[in-house]
């Protein structure tokens, strides 16, 4: 097969070797009587963000022991980050933004560091030799920044709020608030321990483990134990409702809902969280057992939070959701749904490179298409074809190129979109059975790991037992309005809609598009 897509697999692979040569400035001296070593690369060769990540070594966990104060804004405290080199290293390179570094410490030892840019590149006393398990522990603080939605002047990554803190960002977060080996490719479980004052309260990823109250403060101890990549670490403090449960089949619930969100807005909130357990069952029916240990929501009050966040078993919420644009308190399921369903998608099945972003959203989507169909509103082919039918073929959605959308459109609707699209093509292309075991299949081989769009289309392949170049070129790799022949699949002309169905499944695009006009889910 000599697919574009092959041909973008060897343009990643060059890009990955010109950022292990320009991380190696020096490579290969001698040092500590004879042992070769080489610094650390300072990416791990992402062809969008060529700075994130690191190499020459493997995250196991990372223990952030931090102490927050609301009234400065500061975050102060010592984050523990346990790996195994995977190279003999003179040096390596951890990502920071901002904050400042009070010392360094590996396997007990000062440790050397400079700072240039994100990069936080720490000298050991003595190189590290492959395979050697070794902790870098640092001792920080200060303000951490904000980043913004690329394209907006929306604000995400570690928050302060009139309450608290809200942390959620992508792709950019984990490096404002502690020193990270910042990809989805090196994920690790996390141990956190956040101090706050008498009054605030700490949800994150996970597990509660208990609380220490001492002087005017109390330390929550959170663990998420299960593999995570890096920015859906979330740490999120304010007054908190908390409740918790079990679904039926036993998984344990643990749902933050701020406070201060009361009346008919709280209640339409409530009424989605409550529904989490059967929209579980759903997408366990259809993308196989749900990934993790716990689930459950962040709802938090901020008022300029704009978006939703898969952060791992928790997702946090903008209470933006379940209001519309005249301030009137609307449904927000299809939300839940596809934050749930990142869970799989996403989470569990992380990107090994962030070009591949629409098997994230792309499945996400998909899932709000499923949950349409479960309420009876619309099937996934007719949400299909009546997006297909609503969007004009000069419309911008159709110029973007979803298999590689360059870092500006990384979260463009049509990502979103196009991506639940590609997903309906190849089920009508492959027919539901083998559609099914393709989606499990990907799932199941790629849980607690990352995957490519080649490595998905190969999965594909194999189990169709045929080439699917057509529809995968088509959808993910051309620009322009596919053919309607297209939205058919093989098998002829797709039926026309009826003109209730149509409005049911437009429905659908409206409310996906009004919620991007504020944000991004
Ligand atoms: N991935 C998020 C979702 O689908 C949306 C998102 C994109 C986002 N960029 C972000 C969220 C930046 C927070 C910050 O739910
Ligand atoms: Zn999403």
């Amino acid at each position: 097969m000599m697919s574009k897509a092959s041909s973008r697999t060897r343009f990643a692979a060059a890009v990955v070797v010109v950022a292990a040569v320009i991380g190696a400035p020096g490579a290969a001296q001698a040092q500590g009587g004879g042992a070769r070593c080489t610094p650390g690369a300072a990416g791990v060769g992402d062809g969008y963000y060529p700075g994130y990540g690191n190499g020459g070594y493997d995250v196991r966990e990372y223990d952030l022991d931090v102490a927050y104060d609301p009234a400065t804004d500061r975050l102060d405290g010592e984050a523990t980050v346990s790996a195994k080199a995977t190279q003999s290293l003179c040096s390596l390179h951890l990502d920071l933004v901002g904050l400042e570094v009070q010392s360094i410490e590996v396997d007990g030892r000062p440790a050397t560091f400079t700072r240039d840019g994100q990069e936080l590149v720490v000298t050991p006393r003595k190189p590290l030799n492959k395979g050697r398990r070794f902790e870098v522990v640092a001792r920080y603080g200060g303000v951490p920044s904000e980043f913004v939605l690329p394209g907006t002047d929306i604000r995400t990554g570690f928050m302060a709020t009139p309450d608290g803190v809200t942390v959620a960002g992508q792709p950019e977060v984990a490096a404002s608030w502690f020193p990270v080996n910042d990809h989805p490719l090196d994920k690790a479980a996390y141990d956190f321990e956040v101090t706050v004052p008498d009054g605030y309260e700490v949800v994150a990823n996970g597990f509660l483990r208990g609380t220490r109250r001492d002087g005017g403060a109390t330390t929550w101890r959170w663990a998420a134990r299960e593999p995570m990549a890096s920015y859906l670490a979330t740490i999120d403090i304010g007054q908190w409702d908390v409740s918790t449960g079990r679904t039926a089949r036993g998984l344990p619930i643990y749902d933050a809902v701020d406070s201060a969100i009361t009346g008919d807005l709280r209640a339409a909130i409530d009424s989605s969280l409550a529904r989490q357990s059967e929209v579980l069952d759903l997408l366990t029916a259809s993308f196989g057992r749900y990934p993790f240990s716990t689930a459950g929501a962040i709802v938090d009050n901020q008022d300029d939070l704009f978006f939703a966040l898969e952060t791992q078993t928790r997702p946090v919420y903008s209470k933006l959701f379940w209001l519309d644009n005249q301030g009137n308190v609307r449904n927000g399921d299809p939300v839940i749904v596809h934050e749930l369903a990142h869970q799989w998608f996403g989470d569990d099945v992380a990107l090994a490179r962030w070009q591949d972003i629409w098997l994230n959203e792309g499945f996400a989507t998909y899932a709000e298409w499923l949950w349409e169909d479960h309420e009876g509103r619309a099937t996934p082919q007719e949400t299909f074809q009546a997006s297909y039918h609503e969007l004009p073929a000069d419309d911008p959605f159709w110029s973007v190129v979803i298999g590689d959308p360059g870092v500006d459109l990384l979260f463009d609707n049509a990502v979103y979109t196009r991506g639940a699209m590609t997903l309906q093509a190849l089920r009508n292309e492959v027919g539901d059975d083998t559609f099914w075991a393709i989606v499990r299949g990907w799932a199941a081989s790629k849980s607690g790991g990352n995957g490519t769009t080649e490595q998905f289309i190969a999965l594909a392949e194999r189990i169709a037992g045929r080439q699917l170049d057509q529809v995968f070129d088509t959808w993910l790799f051309t620009a322009g309005k596919p053919t309607p022949s297209a939205v058919s699949g093989s098998g002829g002309a797709a039926a026309p809609l009826t003109q209730p169905t149509r409005e049911r499944a437009s429905a659908w695009l409206d409310g996906l598009r009004t919620r991007l006009a504020h944000g991004r889910y």
